[in-house]
């Protein structure tokens, strides 16, 4: 069902330290950095020739990603996402199959205007799961 790694998110405290390290010492390209407030962060995506890294720095108050840094303070794998043809279909395969989708269920347009979901840690070896409909 999951096709490609779309990008592996990593939360970290300082976005500018991050980008730069990336550009500088990786020689990756990267991205410009894009306030997101309506998802409380901050994001800066890494162009890697398979793939994308995603940086996302907290916005505002009530970032979702507050909690994560506070337990992680010099940053960390947040999450990784997985395309997937059609949401609907997987939401409905996944919690037939038992596994919890974060929030109350339903896909919601995500950073990328895309259709995305969330899948719970626990269910998946202690990793953050997203989905999106490519
Ligand atoms: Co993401």
């Amino acid at each position: 069902m999951i096709g490609r790694l779309n990008h592996v998110a990593i939360a970290v405290p300082d976005l500018e330290a991050a980008s730069a390290q990336y550009r500088d010492a990786l020689g990756a390209v990267v991205g410009p950095a894009v306030p997101q407030p309506e998802h409380g962060v901050t994001t800066v995506f890494v162009l890697l020739p398979n793939t994308k890294i995603e940086f996302l720095q907290p916005l505002g108050a009530d970032s979702p990603i507050q909690g994560f840094l506070a337990k992680n303070p010099s940053g960390g794998i947040h999450h990784v996402c997985y395309e997937v043809e059609d949401i609907d279909e997987a939401s409905r395969r996944l919690v037939a199959a038992g596994a919890r989708v974060l929030g109350d269920g339903a896909p919601k347009i995500g950073a990328h205007d895309k259709p995305v979901l969330f899948l719970h840690p626990k269910d998946f070896s202690g990793h953050l799961i997203e989905l999106e409909q490519a």
